[in-house]
């Protein structure tokens, strides 16, 4: 295996060393607000206000946020990697870019992307949106923070699920493994015979699944698996 297939999932474990806290960790967002309340369609329908305005708030955070050794060594694994490495992120922020990784599959959508809910036109977000701000394909007031809610479905999953079929590693960084159906790319990754790797502060909800498991903050676990990667 020279050139071995790579499929990463991060988290908000990853980001969580630049100061954006996660979802389920002791204090972490869900934890400061309802899930129904912010992160459903449901929930935007009855108080759009509220919606935007906490996605505003992680906007201008993840705005000042820089990234971090973790993003950094992910980045150098694709620059330096000679085989296919995609890169899948259940984040909304953009520090995997601001790192200078390439083509990153946002999977739960981002806090830079604005979406119409009428005629489905993305454009990038202000960094403070309105709310029932035009869009400007359909002029229709109609935006709302492209961001997959609980309920809708996850973008890019064609292109994931194609890529795990091929994968011979699969490594998950800084998730919990409590949202699916990111939790269960180990499984389909098991499937076709792939090296498993978690790389996370806890063990994750579905850590038996991996057979390596490198226990750690991303910044120091992220760039020494890249070095072992590159290495061979
Ligand atoms: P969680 O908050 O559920 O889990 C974060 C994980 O990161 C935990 O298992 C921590 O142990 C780990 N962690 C914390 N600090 C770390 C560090 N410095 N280095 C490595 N690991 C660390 O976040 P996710 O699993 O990303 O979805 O959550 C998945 C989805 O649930 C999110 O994308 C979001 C949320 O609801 C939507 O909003 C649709």
């Amino acid at each position: 295996m020279t050139h071995p297939s790579i499929v990463i999932l991060t988290g908000a474990g990853i980001s969580a060393e630049s100061g954006l806290g996660t979802f389920r960790d002791e204090g972490g967002l869900w934890a400061q607000h309802r899930i129904e309340d912010v992160a459903t369609p449901e929930g935007f329908a009855r108080n759009p206000t509220l919606v935007v305005d906490f996605y505003n708030a992680r906007r201008a955070q993840a705005h000042e946020a820089v990234p971090n050794a973790g993003h950094a060594a992910l980045a150098r694994l694709q620059a330096e990697h000679k085989g296919e490495v995609l890169l899948v992120t259940q984040n909304v922020d953009s520090l995997h870019e601001k790192a200078g990784g390439s083509d990153v599959v946002h999977m739960h959508g981002e806090l830079a992307s604005a979406l119409c809910s009428n005629c489905g036109h993305r454009w990038t977000a202000p960094l403070h949106m309105e709310v029932g701000e035009a869009c400007p394909t359909c002029a229709q007031p109609t935006a709302r923070p492209d961001i997959v809610w609980f309920g809708e479905i996850p973008y890019h999953m064609e292109r994931i699920e194609a890529a795990l079929a091929q994968a011979d590693i699969f490594a998950a960084i800084g998730t919990s493994g409590n949202v699916y159906p990111a939790a269960g790319f180990v499984q389909m990754a098991r499937y076709v015979g792939a090296r498993t790797v978690e790389m996370n502060l806890d063990p994750s909800q579905t850590v038996d699944l991996f057979e390596d498991t490198r226990p750690g903050k991303a910044s120091e676990t992220v760039p020494q698996w890249v070095d072992d990667v590159l290495n061979g």
